[in-house]
């Protein structure tokens, strides 16, 4: 195989002979096992090490050694004590990078602090869990869309340590598929989709011994290169939680384009690697979920839940390939008595962190808290490290605007998402500040009126931007009449629509067209209206840029008008001419397909103007 990656590795062996002899400790690890986890995108190294102390004092740390290249992947590191044999009574130990002297260059160091230290000729068993990513390498970088995706990973079959380890071994899973290559030597087995290293016994300090593998991995490489939760607290029940994703696929990118047809008429062989649906794992009770993205609401998600969670199946526009990406946005609401308490005296949100879909890894998180208008003494307890400040959010009716806790942190993995708490002081006096601000606003509206008609304003009246803003609320006032106009249209449509079902049921077709009568009388009337809200917006400099769409709208309104009129002329003839079911069905179908494209056409044009 033609690897054109040179093993980074390699120059750690010249240091070794030198260090051996310098790394004089008294620990010493009697046995290992290496567990390393490569079935998805993210990669997880489990070691549980029996640590001994062979030495004549008490030791209070451990050292745990990284490659350079390997720490810089680092997402999580964890070292657990199991103490006693039962499970649950797992002791989270300190873990904090250090530096420390007389070591090889090239190794980033970390130390575990051991508890109440470990007395001489005593041992302890210490479970140490490395979670990396960006650690697989598509290889090839490039593939198409029926290729399976091959990654390249590399690591030592021994275990990189500054102490002798007397007895170890290395157990690589893979994700099912097939393996190309992995390296032999020393004693390397593959048995299903594992792969074993060693038993390898008595080996000095800083032993390395460079391992590759390649293989097949289908997993999605999906990363949020950026995803920002705010969540809002509202003390009127709900916690409000939006989450803008901004996702890509970094396993091997796409080349040679993308056949929908393959990939639908032949879906086994065609993008295995791709992202078809995303599934996020909510609170139970989560409400007023959407999906949406700039294009609007996408309606492909599904919705179940039971007493534990509630699962939302997301499906983007159209698969995801490597080297491809995609915004959208989520939202949902919680109810508040889940997450907000009291203790103390003071209120605190006990919130989850990280994001609710499944292995997808994030280049930069930022979550913002935000804390109703009143909130003060704000603090944030998380058990990770984050970066943190806070800031000021305003919003319709607010004064002093609503203070935010935000939190940052880069290469978030889904082992992230813990529990973190916002604690804060809110006065209940601040709950009534909204309702009493808009009594009082009307209360000084009232006032300001009388006021108004005793003064001259002359000046603040002509100024340019108060005039621009006047005409912009003109504008924004007829467009909305527009808009209800051509919502009254569609309903007497849908009048139309139902005069034909009652004639094919009742046969009555006096009432039928009387009910055309009605109908048509009041779309002249509508049209009537229209007119002089059109010729005002065509002539307005300030509607310059929502003219076109609202002249289409009204365009495609009485398009869709004329196409219904034959049609119900059609139907009507059709049934005093006595035709045939098959026969009135062949004269209304082309009608029937235009009405309703129309009809999708102007409920987007609708859309699209409702958010001007
Ligand atoms: C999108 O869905 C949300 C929630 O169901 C809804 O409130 C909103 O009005 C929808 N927007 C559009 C443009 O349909
Ligand atoms: C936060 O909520 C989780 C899950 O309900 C719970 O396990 C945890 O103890 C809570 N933390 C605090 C500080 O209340």
């Amino acid at each position: 195989m033609e690897m054109r990656k040179e093993f980074g590795y390699a120059f750690f062996l010249l240091f070794f002979a030198v260090c051996m002899s310098r790394a004089g400790s008294d620990l010493v690890i009697s046995k290992l096992d290496r567990r390393i986890d490569l079935t998805s995108h993210v990669v997880r190294v489990l070691s549980t090490l029996k640590v001994e102390n062979a030495g004549k004092s008490v030791v209070s740390e451990l050292l745990l050694a990284f490659p350079y290249i390997q720490a810089k992947n680092l997402a999580n590191l964890k070292a657990l004590h199991n103490e006693g044999k039962g499970k649950g009574s797992a002791i989270n130990l300190p873990v904090v990078e250090t530096h420390p002297g007389g070591m090889p260059e090239g190794l980033t160091f970390y130390s575990v602090s051991l508890h109440e230290g470990l007395e001489k000729g005593k041992s302890l068993t210490i479970n140490v869990l490395a979670i990396f990513t960006y650690s697989l390498e598509p290889f090839p970088e490039e593939i198409s869309q029926a290729d399976g995706q091959l990654v390249v990973y590399q690591d030592s079959a021994y275990y990189l340590s500054p102490y002798v380890v007397k007895s170890q071994s290395l157990n690589v899973l893979l994700p099912a598929g097939r393996v190309e290559s992995y390296t032999k030597h020393p004693n390397g087995k593959h048995v299903d989709s594992e792969i074993k290293y060693g038993p390898y016994e008595k080996l000095p300090p800083f032993s390395y011994s460079p391992i590759v593998l390649h293989f097949e991995n289908n997993n999605p490489f999906v990363v949020a290169q950026e995803l920002v939760r705010e969540i809002e607290v509202s003390h009127w029940g709900s916690i409000y939680v939006t989450e803008h994703y901004n996702l890509v696929h970094k396993g091997a990118a796409n080349k040679g384009g993308f056949s929908r047809l393959d990939y639908q008429s032949r879906s086994y062989m065609g993008g295995r690697s791709s992202l078809k649906q995303l599934v996020a794992r909510l609170p139970p009770r989560a409400h007023s979920i959407y999906y949406r993205d700039d294009i609007g609401n996408i309606s492909t998600s599904h919705l179940w839940g039971d007493s534990r969670k509630t699962q939302l199946e997301i499906e983007p526009r159209f698969p995801l390939f490597g080297g491809w990406r995609t915004s959208f946005t989520i939202g949902y609401g919680l109810p508040l008595q889940d997450f907000l308490f009291v203790a103390e005296g003071k209120r605190f949100l006990n919130i989850t962190f990280g994001c609710p879909f499944d292995e997808v890894v994030i280049d930069d998180l930022v979550v913002k808290v935000v804390l109703p208008e009143g909130s003060n003494e704000i603090s944030v307890s998380v058990p990770i490290q984050t970066k943190q400040w806070n800031e000021i959010k305003y919003s319709h009716l607010d004064i002093v605007g609503r203070p935010v806790a935000v939190l940052e942190k880069n290469n978030v993995v889904p082992e992230h998402n813990i529990y973190f708490q916002v604690h804060y002081n809110f006065n209940n006096l601040s709950l009534l500040r909204e309702p009493l601000m808009l009594i009082s606003g009307f209360l000084f509206l009232f006032i300001a009126c009388i006021a108004y008609m005793h003064t001259d304003m002359s000046i603040s009246k002509s100024s340019a931007s108060y005039i621009a803003k006047l005409q912009w609320d003109e504008v924004q006032a007829t467009v909305q009449q527009v808009q209800n106009i051509i919502k009254r249209c569609l309903s007497a449509h849908e009048k139309l629509e139902t005069s034909l079902q009652d004639l094919s049921r009742t046969g009555d077709v006096q009432s039928c067209k009387a009910t055309r009568k009605v109908a048509d009388g009041l779309l002249k009337e509508l049209s009537k209206e229209l007119k002089p809200l059109m010729v005002f917006l065509q002539s307005s400099p300030q509607a310059a840029q929502i003219w076109p769409k609202v002249e289409e709208l009204v365009a495609k309104e009485k398009e869709m008008l004329e196409k219904l009129t034959q049609k119900h002329a059609a139907v009507v003839e059709c049934f005093e001419k006595k035709c045939s079911g098959r026969e009135t069905e062949n004269r209304v179908a082309p009608y029937q397909q235009k009405l309703a494209a129309l009809k999708r056409e102007i409920d987007d044009l609708l859309e699209y103007i409702d958010e001007i």
